[in-house]
C-alpha cells in the first residue's frame, strides 16, 4: 500500500491489512454479493488465503481494520508476472478499489514481479474503467471463457508494467 493510499484510508474511517482465515467467511458472503454468478467458496478462499504464492488483503472499518469487512483482493506471484486473482468493495467509489489494487501491486514487486496481469469480463465497465484509470490496458481476449448461466462473455486480459 503507498503512503497516499493509508494516509487517504485511515483519513476514511478504514484501513488495510494482510487477510488471514479469519476472514475467509466474511470474504464468501462478499463474493456472493458482488460475484453472484463465480463466487468462490470458503474452502476456496482458504486455500488461496493459506497458499504459499498468494497474497491477499482486506479493507475494513476502523483504524486498525478490524471492524467490518469492506473489500479485498488477492494475488498469485508467479515469477516476474502476477496474476490479479480477485478484487472487490462493497463500498464503491470511496478509494477502496485503488487502495486495494496499489497494496497487490507492491506486494507483487516485493515478491519479484515486473508486471500485473488480470482478466475482466468484457461486460464489466465499471471494473474496466477502473483498471484503465489505474494504468492497465488490454493485452488480449478470451473469447467465451466465462460461461454464465449459457451465454459465453469474453474476458479482457489487462497488464501493467510495475518497474
Ligand atoms: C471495480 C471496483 C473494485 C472499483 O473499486 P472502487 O473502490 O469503487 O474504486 P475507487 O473508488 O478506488 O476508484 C478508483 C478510480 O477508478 C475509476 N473508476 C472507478 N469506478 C469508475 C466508474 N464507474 N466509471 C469510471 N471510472 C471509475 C476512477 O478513475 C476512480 O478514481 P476517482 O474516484 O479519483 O475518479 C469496484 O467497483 C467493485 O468492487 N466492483 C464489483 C466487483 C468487481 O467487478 N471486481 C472486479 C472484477 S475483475
Amino acid at each position: 500500500m503507498s503512503a497516499d493510499a493509508a494516509a487517504s484510508a485511515q483519513g476514511a474511517g478504514w484501513a488495510l491489512r494482510p487477510a488471514t482465515l479469519e476472514d475467509v467467511e466474511e470474504i464468501a458472503f462478499a463474493e456472493l454479493e458482488l460475484f453472484p454468478d463465480e463466487s468462490w467458496n470458503v474452502f476456496q478462499l482458504a486455500a488461496e488465503i493459506e497458499h504459499p504464492s498468494r497474497r491477499y488483503v482486506v479493507a475494513a472499518e476502523g483504524p486498525q481494520a478490524d471492524g467490518a469487512l469492506l473489500g479485498y483482493a488477492g494475488i498469485m506471484l508467479a515469477g516476474d508476472v502476477a496474476d490479479l486473482h480477485t478484487i472487490g468493495t462493497r463500498r464503491e467509489s470511496a478509494g477502496i478499489g485503488r487502495a486495494l489494487l496499489s497494496w497487490c501491486e507492491e506486494q507483487a514487486r516485493a515478491g519479484g514481479a515486473e508486471r500485473m496481469l488480470l482478466e475482466v469480463r468484457e461486460d464489466n465497465a465499471r471494473a474496466r474503467a477502473f483498471y484503465t484509470a489505474a494504468g492497465y490496458r488490454e493485452i488480449d481476449r478470451r473469447r467465451g471463457y466465462y460461461r454464465i448461466r449459457g451465454r459465453h462473455i469474453d474476458a479482457l486480459v489487462m497488464e501493467r508494467p510495475l518497474t
